[in-house]
């Protein structure tokens, strides 16, 4: 049986954090699917394409890598794509109380069989958060080796 699995979340931008739990996630299943949030609430410095383009780049030297997007439920995308699995990278335990909540809410909502997978994030990328990332960007700060290269690029693009 082929098990695919989802990593959904806003990705503005990915960052090396993000590519560490996909490379890991990407030899547990037959195919990942990368998938980008449009939230509306959460105000984004990067469409949802440039987003997408980011994470093609980033994710181009593994073959099962799909990049998609969706708007609304996460709950309902699972269940209308079928996905076996999503993972959730863990960073500190301060995620695991809001990562825990929402696992339980979305297996409330899941109509299939579908299992949360958590990995536990790289000490090395552990205080990473995108948001973080672009705060320190915009002052003109260090954030070699926090992105991935096309990600790194446009970020410095934006706030030229
Ligand atoms: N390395 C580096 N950074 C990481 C990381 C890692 N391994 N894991 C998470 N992060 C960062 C992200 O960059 C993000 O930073 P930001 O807040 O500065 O943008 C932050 O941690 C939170 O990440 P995450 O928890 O993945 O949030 P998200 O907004 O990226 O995605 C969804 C969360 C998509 C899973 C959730 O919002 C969702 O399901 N939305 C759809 C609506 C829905 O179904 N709601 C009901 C849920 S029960």
């Amino acid at each position: 049986m082929k098990l695919n699995a989802l990593y959904a979340g806003s990705f503005d931008p990915i960052t090396n954090g993000h590519l560490n739990i996909i490379e890991r996630a990407s030899v547990m299943f037959d195919s990942l699917t990368v998938s980008v949030v449009y939230n509306p609430s959460k105000k984004s410095l990067f469409t949802v394409e440039e987003r997408m383009e980011c994470i093609k780049e980033a994710t181009a030297h593994l073959d099962n890598i799909k990049v998609d997007s969706f708007i609304g439920l996460l709950a309902d995308y699972v269940n209308g794509k079928g996905f076996d699995a999503v993972v959730r990278g863990l960073r500190a335990t301060t995620d695991f109380v809001s990562e825990l909540q929402m696992a339980q809410m979305n297996a409330r909502l899941y109509t299939g069989d579908t299992e949360t997978i958590f990995l536990m994030t790289d000490p090395k990328f552990s205080y990473i958060s995108s948001s973080l990332v672009k705060e320190v960007a915009s002052f003109g700060g260090d954030i070699n080796g926090l992105l991935p290269d096309g990600a790194y690029n446009r970020l410095i693009e934006k706030f030229k």
